[in-house]
């Protein structure tokens, strides 16, 4: 903890200074890929993705340590939305990211292989906040934790 996180704590016990920020949670359920559903309470603003973490894994992204990528355009990260109430509205940047995919345009240099097309449900969990309860969303693919131990042929 830093110097300013202790003087931080000890303002709020003596009652100085800001009141601590409140923590909004919602909650959403994720339908894994074997079927079974998973309820969880998500902090407000959270991504679709980075509330995956309270999952066994999180949301697959295709990137070799699982997250997010920097830019936003991989689009490994879609899910198909079953219920999108509570979900932030889809951006133009998301859209592109989407549509870029389908067409298989390259991404971070590297070619790509087109994906299917998106349907009309189809988000980018990434890109998706939780702005509210109720949202049910169908994960095709959780993180692969064995890819972290890398290629045992040394490649
Ligand atoms: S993780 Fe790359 S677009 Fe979502």
């Amino acid at each position: 903890m830093s110097v300013f996180g202790i003087r931080k704590r000890l303002r709020a016990a003596l009652g100085m200074g800001r009141p601590a920020r409140q923590i909004t949670t919602y909650t959403l359920t994720y339908v894994l890929p074997d079927g079974s559903e998973r309820v969880i309470e998500a902090e407000e603003k959270y991504s679709v993705l980075m509330a995956s973490q309270s999952l066994s894994a999180p949301i697959g992204t295709g990137r070799r340590a699982g997250g997010t990528c920097p830019d936003g355009g991989c689009a490994e990260c879609r899910v198909e939305v079953l219920d999108g109430t509570g979900l932030s509205l889809m951006t133009d940047s998301e859209k592109r990211s989407m549509e870029a995919a389908v067409r298989g345009e390259p991404h971070e240099g590297r070619a790509r292989r087109p994906v299917p097309a998106s349907t009309p449900r189809s988000r980018l969990a990434c890109y998706a906040k939780v702005v509210g309860s109720g949202a049910r969303i169908q994960v095709a693919e959780l993180f692969d934790y064995d890819s972290l131990r890398g290629d045992p042929v040394g490649s």
